[in-house]
């Protein structure tokens, strides 16, 4: 299978470290729009437009399935982008709705969403979650983790002191989707503040589930064909793609 995967910018470079640990795709091809990030701030028509021009580039490529690695996208632009593709396009949000499920047998299990503005306001995780009779949900937009991580700040005191700003009064939950693609990158962290009860929702394994059970793999691909494409210097994004990623 050839895949397509899109973020906003760098972030959903965490969903293909998942991907690439289960070896599903012969190739994938990313692309991230580093000229407009970060897309978590802008309203929906902007980012159903962003979403369809992304579908528009992947065109090029004759993909099998394209993933949206982007919970803002995910959760405003899917069905304006299954509109347009000439291939299924399958998004973050419903895997992590379906992976925290599957984790928490207790319906009043409390959940903590952290995501972007855009994300939070958009209520597609509680809608979801709502509509499979989980009802103690809070949401919380935590944006100033996006460009910590873009700075590659994942521990000390500037990230521990962004904790406490937001999750001073937070309850300690069952569980925590991390709604953004950006933050498993700081989940060890997140992980020490909220203690080990916690179950930490990650958008890369919760899509890895998710495709197992919709598709059959019958082959790995131990060494993928890469490509990586980003609006404005893809020559950042390919480094960091390689120190992420290892390659
Ligand atoms: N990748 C985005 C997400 O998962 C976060 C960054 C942005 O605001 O564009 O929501």
């Amino acid at each position: 299978m050839k895949l397509g995967v899109f973020d906003s910018g760098i972030g959903g470079l965490t969903v293909v470290k998942s991907l690439l640990e289960h070896e599903l795709f012969e190739e994938i091809v990313y692309f991230g729009d580093t000229a407009r990030v970060p897309y978590g701030i802008k309203d929906k028509n902007t980012i159903i437009r962003y979403a369809i021009e992304a579908v528009e580039f992947f065109k090029n490529f004759e993909l099998d399935l394209i993933i949206v690695a982007c919970n803002t996208v995910s959760a405003y632009a899917l069905d304006e982008m299954r509109e347009t593709s000439t291939c299924p396009v399958i998004g973050v949000v419903e895997s992590g709705v379906l992976a925290a499920v599957n984790k928490l047998h207790d319906k009043n299990a409390d959940i903590l969403i952290i995501g972007t503005k855009a994300t939070v306001n958009s209520k597609a995780y509680e809608k979801a979650l709502n509509s499979l009779s989980y009802y103690n949900i809070q949401a919380k937009a935590t944006g100033l983790f996006v460009p910590l991580v873009e700075e590659e700040i994942y521990s000390g005191e500037i990230l521990q002191a962004t904790f406490k700003h937001y999750f001073h009064d937070t309850k300690v939950p069952h569980a925590i989707i991390l709604g953004c693609t950006h933050f498993p990158l700081i989940s060890g962290e997140l992980q020490n503040y909220f203690g080990e009860d916690t179950i930490l929702i990650h958008s890369g394994d919760a899509i890895v589930e998710h495709l197992e059970k919709e598709f059959i793999f019958s082959k790995k691909y131990k060494e993928p064909n890469l490509k990586f494409f980003a609006s404005e210097n893809p020559e950042a994004l390919r480094n960091i793609a390689k120190k992420w990623l290892g390659l």
